[in-house]
């Protein structure tokens, strides 16, 4: 079998890619952990520039890489298999992402069950048979052999709980993976759960605020940060902002009500765009804006550390907001959840 060496600059760590493999999958398998969001070529976080040798790139979206990028000799590493030995400029090179690496396994387990958060949300519980070590905000694929169905979904759950997963998912009508969450997968049904991955993790042992924005089913690993930061006993001020579209979409209001009393600095924040009348006396409006305006008047002081999970067009609106108010951007932490590629 033909094999290359890929060298990382500037950290100047080397690492060795298969014939047929990329170089992301290459990276996960040494456990080298490089910035990545999606793994398919549609989010774009894997981005770097090719500063020698050739590669041939898989179907990507032309969002994650416009044409003119790629005539520049940018890359996306995830889409890249290896033509000869390479040199790969790293654009978003993350210290502590790198020295925190978990090298990607698989796991077999078993559905324990799934419950209604509302009427599209579910928690899906999924028992493994050894424990999987992750950081707090990460994710994993699971496959479901009997429905040959395999997606990315976020752990609900803190890091100290590495068998008894939860996940927090989104039902759409003709999901392939979602639609099966109402009855079509019985207690016991097998399952392959590989992971850990993403960069979207609690950063510990730092004193500024932490902002915490989600959508619908953003909500998992958002959840599962704040439980793992409740764990850690640190104490730093939290604002959580939740974008929903009306008060049914909302759930864990009695959770976050019994937090916001035993947190010495913490306040849940939701928002909804598609306010129904009612006698919601709470924030209206986009996610995005509440977080601006919330956030403008209230000055918090200290360096922000923000994550942000959930749609692919709620980060890109936050983004900008957060960098306005002086967020750093290598502070900014988020996973889109994006749909998966088209199949060829
Ligand atoms: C890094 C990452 C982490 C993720 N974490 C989570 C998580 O914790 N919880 C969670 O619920 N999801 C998460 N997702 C999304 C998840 O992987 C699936 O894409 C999603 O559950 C849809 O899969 P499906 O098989 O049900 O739908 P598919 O069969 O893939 O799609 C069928 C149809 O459903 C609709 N649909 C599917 N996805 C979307 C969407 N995003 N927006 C609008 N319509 C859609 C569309 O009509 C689509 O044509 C994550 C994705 C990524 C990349
Ligand atoms: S485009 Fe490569 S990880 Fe998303």
């Amino acid at each position: 079998m033909t094999v290359h060496t890929v060298r990382l600059e500037p950290i100047g760590i080397e690492l060795e890619v298969e014939e047929g493999e990329t170089v992301l999958d290459a990276a996960f398998r040494q456990g080298i952990a490089v910035p990545h969001g999606c793994k398919e070529g549609q989010c774009s976080s894997c981005k770097c520039k090719l500063v020698d040798g050739d590669v041939e790139m898989l179907k990507y979206s032309t969002f994650a890489l416009p044409d003119h990028e790629r005539d520049d000799n940018h890359i996306l590493l995830c889409r890249s298999q290896a033509y000869s030995d390479l040199t790969v400029e790293l654009l978003n090179f993350d210290e502590e992402l790198l020295s925190r690496s978990i090298a990607v396994k698989e796991f077999a387990g078993k559905i324990c069950g799934s419950k209604s958060l509302t009427h599209d949300i579910r928690v899906l519980e999924i028992e493994l048979e050894q424990p999987i070590k992750f950081w707090a905000g990460q994710y994993v694929d699971i496959t479901i052999p009997s429905k040959g169905v395999t997606r990315s979904y976020s752990m609900a759950n803190p890091p100290s709980e590495g068998r008894q997963l939860q996940f927090i998912i989104k039902k759409y009508p003709d999901g392939e993976f979602s639609s099966l969450l109402d009855g079509a997968l019985e207690p016991g049904t097998e399952v392959k759960v590989k992971g850990p991955y993403g960069g979207c993790f609690r950063r510990d042992g730092r004193p500024g605020p932490m902002v915490l924005i989600g959508g619908g089913s953003g909500m998992s690993p958002l959840w599962s940060i704040l439980q793992d930061h409740i764990q850690s006993g640190e104490q730093r001020p939290i604002r959580f902002f939740y974008g929903a579209r009306t008060d049914c979409d909302l759930f864990y209001l009695d959770e976050f009500k019994d937090i916001t009393s035993k947190l010495s600095d913490f306040e849940f924040i939701p928002a909804l765009s598609h306010n129904n009348g009612g006698d919601w006396g709470g924030e209206t409006g986009f996610v995005h804006d509440v977080v601006q305006r919330r956030l403008r008047a209230e000055g918090l002081s200290g360096e922000i550390d923000a994550y942000s999970c959930g749609p692919p067009p709620m980060i890109d609106a936050v983004m900008p907001v957060l960098f306005g108010i002086g967020v750093e951007p290598e502070r900014f932490y988020y996973d889109k959840f994006t749909q998966p590629a088209a199949k060829e």
